[in-house]
């Protein structure tokens, strides 16, 4: 499938077959390919709970409006966004850090124009930190929806939850904010499509303001 195929035939699913399950390999590949995402000097502040339990998926339904895609699909990720993905001695900055001079795109003397660099974009504000984490997220998350449509899966994002309860139930810690979750299986066998949905005009997205 070419992008263009890609991106027509991936559709929020609302209805999954229950019945027919992601194996772990290619659940490991759609991550594996959406890891490829950018990200902000490469810092990749995103992590998933990966959820197949369905008394786990049970208890995120009730704090996720009831929706039945919640259990009916055989995989739910918990995406999670981290506000503190560019702080010093985070284990992920760290290794960014040692794979930048491995690969000689950053010196050793530069180490503290790039902390410093790190913290004025995205520390200046609680907005900035979150902004950070969640754009990159959501970058990731897109990602990994073309990623499982390239792969024969469907998907459907959710943010209709609540957001303080997913959090107390699955023990997240503060520093995560949790932009979305994302069913993921097969079709229900016999769902009939709705049409695709209406999408903005080039000249409705482009906007100026010149005087
Ligand atoms: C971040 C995000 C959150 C969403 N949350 C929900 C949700 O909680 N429940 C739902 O039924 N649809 C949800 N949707 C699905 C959208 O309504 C859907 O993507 C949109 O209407 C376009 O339809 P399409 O994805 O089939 O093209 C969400 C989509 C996104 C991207």
């Amino acid at each position: 499938m070419n992008f263009r195929e890609i991106s027509e035939k991936r559709r929020a699913i609302n209805f999954f077959d229950p019945q027919q399950d992601v194996s772990e390999q290619l659940l490991t590949e759609v991550i594996e390919l959406a890891a490829k995402t950018p990200s902000s000097f490469n810092l990749q502040p995103w992590n998933l709970m990966v959820l197949r339990d369905q008394k786990k998926k049970e208890k995120l339904k009730t704090l996720a409006w009831d929706q039945p895609k919640v259990i009916e699909a055989p995989v739910v990720l918990i995406f999670l966004a981290d506000k503190n993905g560019w702080q010093e001695g985070h284990a992920t900055v760290e290794k960014n850090w040692q794979e930048m001079v491995k690969a000689g795109s950053m010196q050793p003397e530069q180490r503290q124009w790039f902390l410093d660099a790190a913290q004025s974009l995205y520390n200046w504000s609680p907005e900035a930190n979150l902004a950070f984490a969640a754009k990159n997220t959501g970058f990731f998350a897109m990602s990994l929806m073309y990623a499982a449509t390239s792969l024969g899966l469907e998907t459907h994002p959710m943010d209709g939850f609540d957001h303080e309860g997913v959090r107390k139930e699955f023990d997240i810690p503060d520093n995560f904010w949790i932009p979305l979750l994302l069913a993921v299986g097969y079709k229900k066998p016999g769902l009939e499509m709705h049409p695709a949905k209406w999408r903005k005009t080039t000249d409705e997205i482009i906007v100026s303001f010149d005087r």
